[in-house]
């Protein structure tokens, strides 16, 4: 069985002198690793799959939804 879980972090949070990972790509979870910095330049209203520090877009719903993070634009005017 596996689980997709949408990210849209872009940096750690900071819990007492240690850094969280909120991004989900650090090979040192739940520590953040830098590779948040993987994320810089995402666009908002895009869905990317990351793996082995390779990035690839990928297709969304024809709706545009993203399953209710309230970022997407099938949220706006609700
Ligand atoms: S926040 Fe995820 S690696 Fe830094």
């Amino acid at each position: 069985m596996a689980r997709l879980v949408k990210k849209t972090a872009h940096a750690p949070h900071k819990v007492g002198e240690h850094m969280i990972c909120m991004c989900g790509l650090s090979k040192n979870q739940p520590f953040c690793d830098g590779s948040h910095n993987l994320t810089k330049d995402e666009e908002k209203d895009k869905l990317y799959w990351y793996e082995s520090e390779k990035r690839e877009e990928i297709e969304q719903e024809s709706d545009g939804c993203c399953g209710g993070c309230g970022d997407c634009q099938c949220q706006e005017g609700k």
